[in-house]
């Protein structure tokens, strides 16, 4: 399929809320940095967020209706930012109008509808690129580089974790739609997947730990599960935990964690933030502490997708890893309630990246006592 190869790549965002924030001025910043792309319009159901986005990115045409936005021929690429429960209509219209698609987490509810988009996505002359962006962190490369160069040998268990206290904004975070798994473990359930390959099986404890909140300035009963624990089964007896939830006030432990036959690698901060990794193997025997350099920006997703669109090639991060992380989700939140473990039946290929690489950052090394 060809694509077309628009000079400047004209944006559009639907859903000007928290997240937008991050995106449009990420936007602003790789202009400046030359990247030929430009914000030609928005949309919020809010029709209040139409003077924010004017005054603060100049950008006059605004719609309440999004469909008003896809409809719009001046805007190629469009940035789905809305909160979640809409994503999946959402993109599925944009694509279907034949645009180029960055959709915020998750890519939709429920795996029906996020088997529709992979499958459009296959036919779309638009390309679809869904956060969260984790791989496209050089510390994801750089580890991902270990583990296939064999580094740690097999990689035989692994963890992820990442939590906070959960918004104080947005009610929809806390009902039907919303949730921690979807907000905040689709980051780790992405990375391990992208590192070990695609899952075969999950089991999960996942409920409701805080059952009533202040959010909004509004006290709300939580419809959805904000607490949850799951277990990943790569077969051959390979595993992997992810622990998430809006029930965490603070931590300092790895954002991730790969324990193989031959070493050990854990990333130094989340795998949103990650500035760099440890590396423990048994024929050094001390632990290599790489920096990897922090400042990669989460928002990354945007930038690539924009030049994939000027190069004419697919993002590295496919609809099809996507929806499995989705089906992992879903059916955490699915063996919460019955206790079942659940199989899974999506796969995907996951990224690849260069073996060589970037050249490789001088490690700082910490001797283990009991080993010299
Ligand atoms: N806030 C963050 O730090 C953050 C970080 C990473 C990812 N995300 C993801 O970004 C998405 C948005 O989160 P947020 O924090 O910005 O939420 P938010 O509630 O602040 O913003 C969502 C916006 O979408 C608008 N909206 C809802 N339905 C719409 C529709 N049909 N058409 C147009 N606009 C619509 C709302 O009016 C609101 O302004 C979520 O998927 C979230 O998981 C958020």
């Amino acid at each position: 399929m060809t694509h077309p190869k628009p000079d400047a790549v004209r944006v559009g965002v639907v859903g000007c809320g928290s997240v937008s924030g991050v995106y449009l001025p990420r936007l602003q910043q790789l202009q400046i940095q030359g990247v030929r792309a430009e914000l030609v319009a928005a949309c919020d159901v809010d029709p209040s967020r139409r003077e924010v986005v004017r005054e603060r990115y100049g950008v006059a045409r605004f719609t309440t209706d999004y469909r008003e936005l896809l409809a719009d021929p001046a805007v190629d690429l469009v940035l789905v930012l809305t909160s979640m429960r809409e994503h999946g209509e959402i993109t599925r219209a944009a694509l279907t109008a034949g645009k180029h698609v960055l959709v915020e987490k998750p890519m939709a509810m429920t795996l029906e509808e996020g088997r529709a988009i992979v499958d459009l996505a296959k036919t779309s002359p638009g390309y679809l690129l869904c956060a969260p962006h984790v791989t496209l962190s050089p510390t994801y490369r750089a580890i991902w580089r270990r583990v296939h160069g064999g580094d740690i040998g097999r990689v035989l268990t692994a963890r992820g974790f990442y939590g906070w206290a959960g918004p104080s904004w947005g009610q929809w975070f806390y009902r039907p739609g919303g949730g921690a798994m979807f907000d905040l473990g689709v980051y780790n359930v992405t990375t391990l997947t992208g590192l070990l390959g695609p899952a075969k099986r999950v089991v999960a404890m996942s409920g409701i730990a805080i059952p009533e909140r202040i959010v909004d300035g509004e006290p709300m009963r939580v419809q959805t599960d904000d607490n949850a624990h799951l277990l990943l089964d790569f077969g051959d007896a390979v595993y992997a935990v992810v622990t998430t939830g809006f029930t965490i006030q603070r931590y300092r432990v790895p954002g991730i964690e790969l324990y193989g036959s031959d070493g050990t690698i854990q990333m130094i901060g989340e795998d949103w933030a990650p500035t760099g990794y440890e590396l423990w193997q048994n024929r050094a025997g001390c632990w290599q502490v790489y920096d990897v350099g922090g400042g990669w920006p989460w928002s990354d997703g945007l930038r690539h997708l924009i030049e994939c669109v000027q190069a004419g090639t697919p993002p590295i991060n496919t609809p099809e890893h996507a929806f499995h992380a989705l089906e992992i989700m879903v059916k955490t939140m699915e063996s919460g309630r019955t206790g079942q473990a659940l199989p899974i039946e999506s796969t995907f290929t996951p990224p690849r990246f260069d073996p060589e690489g970037e050249p490789a950052t001088a490690a700082h090394l910490i001797h283990d006592p009991s080993r010299t």
